[in-house]
């Protein structure tokens, strides 16, 4: 792959740069977008009718039973190799820090150092009611568990339609969008808001933004630099091309 030279420049000389993900950056590692299609038991289901409080307060079994195919589903899974190049560019830099719509943990697996996950991460449960963290649950204390300090019901510690992000983690996000250097944008289609607004913040910072994404997107005008294709293949080609031979040089 070949990029434009003013975009490695700025990669090389970055000190801080920002990468906001979004499902697209697991598909490769056989996750489906919550926009794919879903399968099996679940194609009968819109994920943004389960993904809801009032759908677990209707249907807490069902909810946790979609929440427990799509944990399994993940822990088969392995980081692939945008979510590797990720974190190896952190060592290449001095500051990156990857902000997450992703709830699946692969960049955390992956090895990013500075992580933030504006939507939560499937694999912690929190109180349903009081929202604490629960750290040790089992699903034979019933489906959905109860919650061993006040009793009320266990439910995944994600962010659902129609709630809040967790403040910390929007106002990190916010901040790194700002203040960066080169701000990164892969494999999200760009439409689901708080997070879809960051790049804009970014822009309005005078901060370039890079898009990486097999398709157009709302933001694809905004965008300094578009490189269509998968972020499996994109992001270790960018890392190649922009530090590569710092081997070579004895780094
Ligand atoms: P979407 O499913 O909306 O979009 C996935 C994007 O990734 C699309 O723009 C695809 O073109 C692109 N894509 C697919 N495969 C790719 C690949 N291999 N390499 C690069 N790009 C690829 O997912 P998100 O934008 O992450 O929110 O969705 C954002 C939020 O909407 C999700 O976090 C979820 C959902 O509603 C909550 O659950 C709160």
């Amino acid at each position: 792959m070949v990029f434009a030279a003013n975009l490695i420049s700025c990669l090389q000389s970055a000190r801080w740069v920002v990468v906001l993900t979004g499902a697209g950056i697991s598909a490769e590692s056989g996750i489906p977008t919550f926009r794919d299609a879903q399968t099996g038991y679940w194609a009968k289901y819109d994920p943004q009718e389960l993904a809801t409080s009032g759908a677990f307060r209707r249907n807490p079994q069902l909810v946790w039973e979609w929440y427990s195919y799509r944990r399994a589903l993940v822990s088969q899974t392995q980081p692939n190799a945008g979510h590797l190049a990720l974190a190896a560019l952190a060592g290449k830099l001095p500051r990156l820090t990857v902000i997450t719509q992703n709830v699946d943990g692969l960049h955390q697996r992956a090895g990013s150092p500075e992580l933030i996950e504006l939507h939560g991460n499937l694999t912690r449960v929190k109180c349903f009611d009081r929202h604490h963290p629960v750290a040790q649950w089992s699903e034979l204390a019933g489906i959905p568990p109860i919650c061993p300090v006040c009793g009320s019901w266990l439910r995944p510690d994600v962010v659902w339609f129609g709630e809040n992000l967790p403040f910390d983690a929007l106002q990190r996000a916010t901040e790194a969008a700002r203040r960066c250097d080169l701000f990164l944008v892969v494999g999200t289609s760009s439409l689901v808001y708080p997070a879809a607004s960051l790049p804009m913040e970014a822009i309005q910072h005078r901060v370039a933004v890079v898009e990486i994404n097999l398709q157009e997107t709302p933001l694809t005008p905004y965008a300094k630099w578009v490189l269509t294709g998968k972020a499996g293949v994109v992001l270790p080609a960018l890392l190649q091309a922009a530090f590569a031979d710092e081997k070579e040089k004895g780094e």
